[in-house]
Protein backbone atom coordinates (compact mmCIF):
# COMPACT_ATOMS: atom_id res chain seq x y z
CA UNK A 1 0.00 0.00 0.00
CA UNK A 2 1.35 3.67 -1.05
CA UNK A 3 1.53 6.11 2.03
CA UNK A 4 -0.46 8.83 1.08
CA UNK A 5 1.14 12.30 0.44
CA UNK A 6 -0.20 13.54 4.07
CA UNK A 7 0.82 10.69 6.14
CA UNK A 8 -2.47 9.52 7.12
CA UNK A 9 -3.41 6.10 7.54
CA UNK A 10 -5.82 4.52 4.79
CA UNK A 11 -7.39 1.67 3.92
CA UNK A 12 -7.55 1.69 0.22
CA UNK A 13 -5.68 3.58 -2.32
CA UNK A 14 -6.12 7.17 -1.82
CA UNK A 15 -7.26 9.28 -4.76
CA UNK A 16 -5.01 11.92 -4.05
CA UNK A 17 -2.61 10.32 -6.50
CA UNK A 18 -4.68 9.94 -9.72
CA UNK A 19 -7.51 12.36 -8.94
CA UNK A 20 -7.38 15.97 -8.98
CA UNK A 21 -9.70 16.68 -6.04
CA UNK A 22 -9.64 20.62 -6.85
CA UNK A 23 -12.00 19.52 -10.12
CA UNK A 24 -14.10 17.31 -7.73
CA UNK A 25 -14.70 19.88 -5.15
CA UNK A 26 -15.82 22.50 -7.47
CA UNK A 27 -18.37 20.46 -8.90
CA UNK A 28 -20.35 21.15 -5.62
CA UNK A 29 -20.58 24.91 -6.03
CA UNK A 30 -20.01 25.36 -2.54
CA UNK A 31 -20.63 29.12 -1.36
CA UNK A 32 -18.52 28.76 1.86
CA UNK A 33 -21.13 28.33 4.58
CA UNK A 34 -22.45 24.68 4.22
CA UNK A 35 -22.29 21.97 6.04
CA UNK A 36 -20.10 18.77 4.31
CA UNK A 37 -19.13 15.46 4.77
CA UNK A 38 -15.84 13.92 3.31
CA UNK A 39 -18.01 9.92 3.56
CA UNK A 40 -15.00 7.62 3.23
CA UNK A 41 -12.77 10.18 4.00
CA UNK A 42 -9.62 7.81 3.71
CA UNK A 43 -6.53 9.90 4.32
CA UNK A 44 -9.32 12.89 4.50
CA UNK A 45 -7.38 15.02 2.05
CA UNK A 46 -10.42 16.40 0.62
CA UNK A 47 -11.90 17.12 3.87
CA UNK A 48 -9.08 18.87 4.62
CA UNK A 49 -8.79 20.62 1.67
CA UNK A 50 -12.79 21.69 1.87
CA UNK A 51 -11.65 23.13 5.02
CA UNK A 52 -8.98 25.13 4.56
CA UNK A 53 -9.87 26.08 1.05
CA UNK A 54 -13.49 26.25 0.42
CA UNK A 55 -15.21 26.25 3.71
CA UNK A 56 -13.90 28.97 6.16
CA UNK A 57 -17.50 29.35 7.98
CA UNK A 58 -18.70 26.14 7.15
CA UNK A 59 -18.12 22.66 9.37
CA UNK A 60 -17.11 19.57 7.79
CA UNK A 61 -17.36 15.64 8.56
CA UNK A 62 -14.84 13.51 7.91
CA UNK A 63 -15.98 9.60 8.27
CA UNK A 64 -14.93 6.29 7.75
CA UNK A 65 -15.18 2.99 8.96
CA UNK A 66 -10.88 2.39 9.26
CA UNK A 67 -10.07 3.47 13.02
CA UNK A 68 -6.53 4.37 12.07
CA UNK A 69 -7.73 6.85 9.62
CA UNK A 70 -9.97 8.87 12.12
CA UNK A 71 -7.27 8.67 14.52
CA UNK A 72 -4.97 10.61 12.03
CA UNK A 73 -7.82 13.07 11.29
CA UNK A 74 -8.19 13.61 15.06
CA UNK A 75 -3.87 14.48 15.42
CA UNK A 76 -4.68 17.05 12.58
CA UNK A 77 -7.58 18.79 13.99
CA UNK A 78 -5.74 18.68 17.62
CA UNK A 79 -2.19 19.92 16.18
CA UNK A 80 -3.92 22.68 13.66
CA UNK A 81 -6.96 23.71 16.41
CA UNK A 82 -9.70 23.38 13.80
CA UNK A 83 -13.17 23.94 15.40
CA UNK A 84 -15.05 23.35 12.59
CA UNK A 85 -13.99 19.20 11.70
CA UNK A 86 -15.99 16.44 13.19
CA UNK A 87 -14.44 12.97 12.47
CA UNK A 88 -16.24 10.10 13.10
CA UNK A 89 -15.55 6.52 13.10
CA UNK A 90 -18.73 4.67 11.82
CA UNK A 91 -19.63 2.24 9.08
CA UNK A 92 -22.02 3.97 6.87
CA UNK A 93 -24.19 1.25 5.96
CA UNK A 94 -25.04 0.72 9.72
CA UNK A 95 -25.94 4.49 10.74
CA UNK A 96 -23.35 7.76 11.38
CA UNK A 97 -24.06 8.02 15.21
CA UNK A 98 -23.90 12.02 16.04
CA UNK A 99 -25.37 13.50 12.87
CA UNK A 100 -28.81 14.45 13.17
CA UNK A 101 -31.39 13.83 10.01
CA UNK A 102 -31.52 16.32 7.64
CA UNK A 103 -28.27 18.21 8.96
CA UNK A 104 -25.97 18.18 5.94
CA UNK A 105 -25.52 20.58 2.88
CA UNK A 106 -23.64 18.28 0.69
CA UNK A 107 -22.19 14.84 1.41
CA UNK A 108 -19.14 13.51 -1.06
CA UNK A 109 -18.26 9.79 -1.51
CA UNK A 110 -15.16 9.73 -3.30
CA UNK A 111 -14.18 6.02 -4.68
CA UNK A 112 -16.29 4.23 -2.08
CA UNK A 113 -19.64 3.58 -3.45
CA UNK A 114 -18.57 0.41 -5.23
CA UNK A 115 -17.56 -1.11 -1.80
CA UNK A 116 -21.34 -1.13 -0.71
CA UNK A 117 -22.61 -3.06 -4.01
CA UNK A 118 -19.58 -5.47 -3.19
CA UNK A 119 -21.22 -5.73 0.36
CA UNK A 120 -24.34 -6.27 -1.08
CA UNK A 121 -25.29 -2.83 1.48
CA UNK A 122 -26.41 -0.66 -0.88
CA UNK A 123 -30.14 0.17 0.44
CA UNK A 124 -28.46 1.02 3.69
CA UNK A 125 -26.29 3.13 2.23
CA UNK A 126 -28.66 5.09 0.16
CA UNK A 127 -30.73 4.90 3.01
CA UNK A 128 -28.31 6.63 5.21
CA UNK A 129 -26.87 9.15 2.59
CA UNK A 130 -30.73 10.34 1.98
CA UNK A 131 -31.72 10.44 6.19
CA UNK A 132 -28.39 12.73 6.71
CA UNK A 133 -28.78 15.09 3.88
CA UNK A 134 -31.37 18.49 4.26
CA UNK A 135 -34.77 18.93 1.70
CA UNK A 136 -32.29 20.97 -0.61
CA UNK A 137 -29.20 19.14 0.05
CA UNK A 138 -27.24 16.97 -2.19
CA UNK A 139 -25.32 13.66 -1.97
CA UNK A 140 -22.76 13.51 -4.87
CA UNK A 141 -20.96 10.62 -6.03
CA UNK A 142 -17.74 10.06 -7.65
CA UNK A 143 -16.75 6.99 -9.05
CA UNK A 144 -15.30 4.72 -11.62
CA UNK A 145 -17.24 3.99 -14.89
CA UNK A 146 -18.41 0.64 -15.23
CA UNK A 147 -15.99 -0.34 -17.56
CA UNK A 148 -13.96 -3.28 -18.12
CA UNK A 149 -10.89 -2.33 -17.75
CA UNK A 150 -7.76 -2.79 -15.79
CA UNK A 151 -7.41 0.22 -13.15
CA UNK A 152 -9.98 0.55 -10.50
CA UNK A 153 -12.17 -2.25 -8.83
CA UNK A 154 -13.02 -5.58 -10.54
CA UNK A 155 -16.06 -4.82 -13.28
CA UNK A 156 -18.49 -6.84 -10.96
CA UNK A 157 -18.10 -4.11 -8.37
CA UNK A 158 -18.75 -1.04 -10.48
CA UNK A 159 -22.33 0.49 -11.03
CA UNK A 160 -23.27 3.10 -14.13
CA UNK A 161 -24.72 6.14 -14.05
CA UNK A 162 -28.01 4.50 -15.12
CA UNK A 163 -27.82 1.57 -12.08
CA UNK A 164 -27.27 4.52 -9.30
CA UNK A 165 -30.17 6.60 -11.09
CA UNK A 166 -32.78 3.88 -10.65
CA UNK A 167 -31.48 2.73 -6.78
CA UNK A 168 -31.88 6.82 -6.24
CA UNK A 169 -35.37 7.14 -7.16
CA UNK A 170 -36.00 3.72 -5.02
CA UNK A 171 -35.49 5.50 -2.18
CA UNK A 172 -36.97 8.75 -3.53
CA UNK A 173 -34.33 10.52 -4.53
CA UNK A 174 -33.98 12.61 -7.84
CA UNK A 175 -30.54 12.87 -10.05
CA UNK A 176 -30.07 16.18 -10.42
CA UNK A 177 -26.57 16.58 -12.58
CA UNK A 178 -23.96 13.75 -14.34
CA UNK A 179 -20.58 14.68 -15.41
CA UNK A 180 -19.09 11.56 -17.43
CA UNK A 181 -16.03 13.69 -18.40
CA UNK A 182 -13.65 13.24 -15.27
CA UNK A 183 -11.28 11.64 -13.72
CA UNK A 184 -7.97 10.07 -14.88
CA UNK A 185 -6.84 9.86 -18.27
CA UNK A 186 -6.73 6.53 -19.23
CA UNK A 187 -6.74 5.26 -22.70
CA UNK A 188 -10.18 4.36 -23.04
CA UNK A 189 -11.62 8.04 -22.03
CA UNK A 190 -11.99 9.95 -18.46
CA UNK A 191 -11.88 6.73 -15.50
CA UNK A 192 -14.74 8.82 -13.26
CA UNK A 193 -18.41 10.26 -13.51
CA UNK A 194 -19.63 12.09 -10.73
CA UNK A 195 -23.56 11.79 -10.58
CA UNK A 196 -25.56 13.95 -7.84
CA UNK A 197 -28.43 13.43 -5.91
CA UNK A 198 -31.42 15.37 -4.21
CA UNK A 199 -34.82 14.84 -2.55
CA UNK A 200 -37.84 14.64 -4.75
C1 LIG B 1 -10.64 3.76 -2.01
S1 LIG B 1 -10.71 4.56 -0.46
C2 LIG B 1 -11.09 6.25 -0.94
C3 LIG B 1 -10.75 7.23 0.12
C4 LIG B 1 -10.99 8.70 -0.23
N1 LIG B 1 -12.41 8.97 -0.45
C5 LIG B 1 -10.19 9.13 -1.42
O1 LIG B 1 -10.78 9.55 -2.42
O2 LIG B 1 -8.95 9.06 -1.36
C6 LIG B 1 -12.30 4.03 0.22
C7 LIG B 1 -12.51 4.47 1.67
O3 LIG B 1 -13.86 4.19 2.04
C8 LIG B 1 -13.88 3.65 3.35
N2 LIG B 1 -15.09 2.84 3.49
C9 LIG B 1 -15.40 1.73 2.78
N3 LIG B 1 -16.60 1.25 3.18
C10 LIG B 1 -17.04 2.07 4.15
C11 LIG B 1 -18.20 2.10 4.97
N4 LIG B 1 -19.15 1.16 4.84
N5 LIG B 1 -18.35 3.08 5.87
C12 LIG B 1 -17.38 4.04 6.01
N6 LIG B 1 -16.25 4.07 5.26
C13 LIG B 1 -16.08 3.09 4.35
C14 LIG B 1 -12.59 2.85 3.44
O4 LIG B 1 -12.19 2.62 4.77
C15 LIG B 1 -11.62 3.75 2.66
O5 LIG B 1 -11.02 4.71 3.50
Amino acid sequence: MMMPENGHRAHGFSSAFFLDSDEIIKELDLKGNETFMDAGCGDGHIAIKVIEEYLPEGHVYAVDVYDASIEDMETYKKENNIENLTNIEADITEGIPGVDDESIDVVLLVNVFHGFKASRKLDEAVDELARIIKKDGKIAIMDYKAWDVPKGPPTQMRSSPEDLEKLFASHGLKMTYLNEEIGEDIPEGKSHYLIMFEKE
